[in-house]
Parts: structure tokens; sequence; C-alpha cells
């Protein structure tokens, strides 16, 4: 196997960290990666902010959910969904730019975090773990008064960089699903309530008495939440305010 395919299937994320500072060289190297990501006709529909200001930490810290370790992280960044930079561009050209549409918010996503995932896997391959922050994506109005954005700019996701404590490395990578469940040839399956219950049963290796517990466990701490709730407000926030054309 080689380096790359090796530090794929043991990358797991990251959530205690050495105090050790993340070099400049090594973060131009992260930097540099996102860089060279694909982009959906080159535009390169993201930015990234650095969060380097302790208070400002913190307060990203508490809005996301109160996860304490994002305080502790040696590198935290926010990676934004931006058509800000082509709106002004075409603005000042004079051209038509009336408002985006939720396709542009998809495609400017989907360069963010294909950008982002460029960062886990650069940082991975020097010794740094990281761990995604979805909880970015609450909160909207906050998070753009803190970070200063603009209105083509939108939160998709926050990272945490650093060099993994002895208990990060300790700690046993979640189980994951097999290719022939998840990968399907031409078309979608077809699947009985039975297979997909057998199919998470195989992924956690649960018993057959243990499933119930364990969907409903996962149903109260993931799906029956008040950040679900909260995410999906924000969201609402965030399209509503990129789609409405009262800027032109
Ligand atoms: C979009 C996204 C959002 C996530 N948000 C959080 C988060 O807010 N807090 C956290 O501790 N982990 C977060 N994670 C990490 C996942 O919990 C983790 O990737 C998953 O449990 C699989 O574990 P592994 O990364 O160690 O393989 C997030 C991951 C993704 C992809």
């Amino acid at each position: 196997m080689n380096k790359t395919i090796q530090q794929l299937y043991e990358r797991k994320s990251t959530r205690a960290f050495l105090k050790e500072p993340i070099a400049q060289k090594e973060k131009e190297i992260i930097f540099e990666a996102a860089m060279q990501a694909p982009s959906a006709g080159n535009m390169s529909l993201y930015s990234i902010v650095e969060i380097s200001d302790p208070v400002l930490k913190e307060k990203l810290a508490i809005l996301c959910d109160d996860q304490p370790f994002i305080v502790q992280a040696p590198l935290v960044l926010v990676f934004l969904a931006d058509y800000q930079k082509w709106h002004t561009l075409f603005a000042s050209h004079d051209l038509p730019c009336a408002g985006f549409g939720e396709g542009d918010l998809f495609l400017a996503m989907a360069d963010c975090l294909i950008a982002a995932q460029n960062t886990v896997v650069a940082a991975e391959s020097l010794g740094i773990g990281s761990c995604y922050i979805g909880d970015i994506i609450e909160h909207y109005e906050e998070v753009k008064e803190l970070l200063h954005l603009p209105k083509y700019a939108l939160p998709a996701a926050m990272l945490v960089y650093g060099k993994p404590a002895p208990s990060a490395l300790a700690r046993s990578k979640p189980p994951r699903f097999s290719i022939q469940d998840m990968v399907f040839t031409n078309s979608y399956p077809e699947r009985s309530d039975k297979q997909i219950e057998e199919m998470f049963m195989r992924r956690q290796d649960l018993a057959k008495g243990e499933l119930d517990s364990y969907v409903k466990r996962i149903h109260s701490f993931k799906y029956d939440t008040d950040f679900r709730q909260e995410m999906n407000r924000s969201i609402q926030v965030m399209i509503d305010s990129w789609s409405r054309h009262d800027d032109v």
C-alpha cells in the first residue's frame, strides 16, 4: 500500500493536541494544498479565515455547541463558501450580477469542502491531526458579525489542527461501512428494512438485541437535537440572504 492510501485509511479525527505550535512552513504547505484543490470552473469559490485571536477562538468554540477542545487547537481555520470576490469583480466591470441562487451556493460549498479536505490530507502527511467542526454553520448571524463576513461569503466548515496528543493516538477509529453497503452500480438498490438493519449491525458489530438501543441513542444525540434545529434555521437564513436580490 502506498503512503497516500495508508494515511487516508489511518486518518481519524484529532480532538486532543500537543501544545506544539504549527510551524509557518507547515501552515504554508497546508494552505497551498487548499489552493491546489479542484474547483468549479477554476473559480475558487472559497476563502479561508485563520482564527489566531484566542478571544475569537473562545467565542467560536462556545458558538459551536461549546466544544472546548477548539480553544486548545494550535491552528483553527474557517472555510467560507465565497462568491464575494466574483460579485465585486463583475460589478466593477458593469456586468449584470443580480444576486446568486441556491445552485451557486451549492457549487461554492463544494469548492470549499474539497479545499478543506485537501488541507486535512496535507496536514495528516505532516503528522498533524485535524477535526471538522460542523457547528460553524449554526448561529450564522453571530459568526457573520464576528468574522465580518460580507453577504456572499458564508461559513461552510471549520477545521482544527494540531499534533495529536497520546490520548488522540490511542483512540480507536470509528467503524466504517463495507464497500458493498455503500457503492452501487448504475442505479440505487432497493433494500428491505431488514437489509438496512443488518447493514448497521455489521458496521457497529452489534448483536441482534443491541440494534434498537443503538438506533435510539443516535436518534436522541444526533437527530432529535437542538443543534440540528439551530443548524437548519441558520442555513435557511444564509440561503435567504444569499439569494435575496437586494444589492443591485
Ligand atoms: C461535516 C462534519 C462535521 C463534523 N463536526 C464535528 C464536530 O462539530 N465536533 C467533533 O468533535 N467532530 C466533528 N466531526 C468529526 C466526525 O465526528 C468524525 O469524522 C466521525 O465521527 C468519524 O470519525 P473519524 O474522523 O475519527 O474517522 C465532523 C465531521 C464532519 C465531516
